[in-house]
């Protein structure tokens, strides 16, 4: 795409490359760094937690790609980082479907990156808003590329906490599950104050440039979850949830990861 027809505002701290930076990515410029000193002089474990998170989505989606799912629909996804989520769930199920939605433009810049398929499978980009569920899953595009009559594996990663207000974080969640199968899975990964004093001013500086955040306690986290089956262990933390050698090996603690994890089934 021709990246000047939209205003990157490259001079601002921006979320997504913020969250690039974090995770070591290259997408990203002098005022995201800053922002993320910022969070990090507040937070010093945000580094950690991001990475944590990151790994959570590659061990949630492997999980589900070997317990049958083959369609993914990931909201929030994020500046392309290796492995992306199709990669992951196309290693182990070549022919798998999946949508990536983001709200934002710099994504959109880089989504390329995203539509790098397996040639079995299938992969597309939807711009749309997290706040307008109804209008993701009326989209050609997801149509084209996901049977919803079909079990899909939905990801919101490190996205709800930007949705600060409960009821309509929840009423979002509610009118996916609405146009899901039976089968179908829920993958969560959401920030929380339960365990460190400070990730709360962490979140005062997003909202210092702009950016609405809303850290949530494990009551208002597994709310999201009322009408599905939580898979074993149930609500816990990145780093617990499944771990592989490496991040038992990592050594990360409950406060340094401060994020909440679940992945869920629907019944039929
Ligand atoms: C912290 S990143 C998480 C990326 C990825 N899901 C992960 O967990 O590694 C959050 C992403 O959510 C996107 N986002 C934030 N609010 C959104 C909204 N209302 N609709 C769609 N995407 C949104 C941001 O643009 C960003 O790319």
């Amino acid at each position: 795409m021709d990246d000047s027809a939209v205003d990157l505002q490259l001079d601002r701290p921006h979320s997504a490359r913020m969250y690039d930076y974090y995770l070591g990515g290259t997408t990203n410029f002098p005022a995201d760094r800053e922002a993320v000193s910022r969070v990090v002089t507040a937070f010093p474990q945000a580094l950690i937690a991001a990475r944590a998170n990151r790994g959570f989505m590659r061990r949630a989606t492997a999980y589900l790609a070997e317990h049958g799912l083959r369609q993914f629909l990931d909201v929030g996804t994020g500046i392309p980082t290796q492995p992306n989520l199709h990669e992951v769930a196309q290693a182990i199920v070549p022919d798998a479907r999946v949508v990536y939605v983001d709200n934002d433009p710099i994504v959109l810049a880089h989504a390329q990156a995203l539509l790098i398929s397996s040639g079995q499978g299938r992969t597309a980009y939807i711009e749309a808003d997290l706040a307008q569920p109804e209008e993701i899953l009326k989209t050609s595009v997801l149509h084209e590329t996901l049977d919803l009559s079909q079990p899909v594996a939905l990801s919101l990663n490190a996205v709800l906490h930007f949705v600060t207000d409960d009821a309509q974080a929840y009423r979002i969640v509610d009118t996916f599950t609405d146009a899901l199968a039976p089968g179908s899975a829920l993958v969560i990964s959401h920030g929380t104050p339960d365990f460190s004093d400070t990730l709360e001013s962490a979140a005062g500086v997003y909202r210092s440039v702009g950016t609405a955040v809303g850290i949530r306690d494990r009551a208002r986290f597994t709310r999201f979850f009322e009408r599905w089956e939580l898979v074993e262990p149930g609500v816990t933390l990145t780093h617990r949830w499944h771990p592989d050698a490496a991040t038992v090996a990592s050594g990360i603690t409950d406060s340094e990861s401060s994020t909440y994890v679940a992945v869920a089934r629907k019944l039929g």
